[in-house]
């Protein structure tokens, strides 16, 4: 599964882009306003910063005007990849967008269906939003394993991108289902290397050869 950081900190992406195992990077406009500074300057120092697909989100809600912004975007740097959010209109713009050879992530996607009906359109990933489904008492893993059996029975060029992955076991699920992708906070990311057994098993070994040498050197007198 490819890792990529859902995140605009370019702190944070540096940080995650110096373990060498992310991917892509989504950005949306909430994470984008958290950050100071020009979003456009912002987004191309994340695409000089990790070589992969990074995600930069239409604002307007009519076709004409999410083509227009997705033209923008994707003349910003060759990584950007236009997201699109999941109505009928970002469905109509991921068709001519598409057309034009820029990739299209679509947004916001919260059953089988609209998942179904991008990939049709031509998008290069769906994301749907687990956390967000959860939020609601919703099994938004259920999302998940659902596109990828849909999937699985065609070959549409679509990946789908786990997204709104709140925690390591959304991450775990969204890789045993075979999600192509999962987006996490920085935060998750870290998360995943964590593991209690290993912090105390490396400190014993390092106690361990500590003490060993010292024994070594009480022995030859040092
Ligand atoms: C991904 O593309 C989305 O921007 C993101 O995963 C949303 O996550 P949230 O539901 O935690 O805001």
């Amino acid at each position: 599964m490819k890792i990529f950081l859902d995140t605009a900190s370019l702190k944070e992406i540096r940080e995650g882009a110096s373990l060498g195992v992310v991917d892509g990077v989504t950005t949306n406009p909430s994470l984008l306003a958290k950050e100071s500074g020009d979003p456009e300057e912002i987004l191309l120092e994340i695409c000089k910063t990790v070589d992969g697909p990074i995600s930069a989100e239409v604002v307007a809600t009519d076709a004409e005007g999410m083509v227009r912004e997705g033209r923008h975007w994707a003349a910003v740097h060759p990584n950007i990849v236009v997201k699109c959010p999941c109505t009928v209109d970002g469905l109509k713009a991921t068709k001519i967008l598409t057309a034009d050879g820029h990739r299209v992530n679509m947004t916001l996607i919260f059953s089988p269906t609209q998942a179904l009906l991008s990939a049709k359109a031509g998008a290069r990933f769906v994301s749907p939003f687990v956390g967000r489904l959860d939020d609601i008492a919703t099994p938004g893993m259920d999302l998940v394993r659902d596109i990828v059996e849909i999937f699985g029975n065609y070959d549409f060029d679509c990946e789908v991108l786990a997204a709104s992955l709140r925690h390591p076991m959304h991450v775990v699920e969204a890789a045993r289902m075979g999600a192509h992708i999962g987006t996490m906070p920085m935060g998750v990311l870290a998360s995943l290397l964590k593991h209690p057994l290993t912090d105390i098993g490396l400190k014993r070994f390092l106690d361990d050869w500590e003490k060993a040498k010292k024994e070594a050197g009480a022995k030859a007198g040092r």
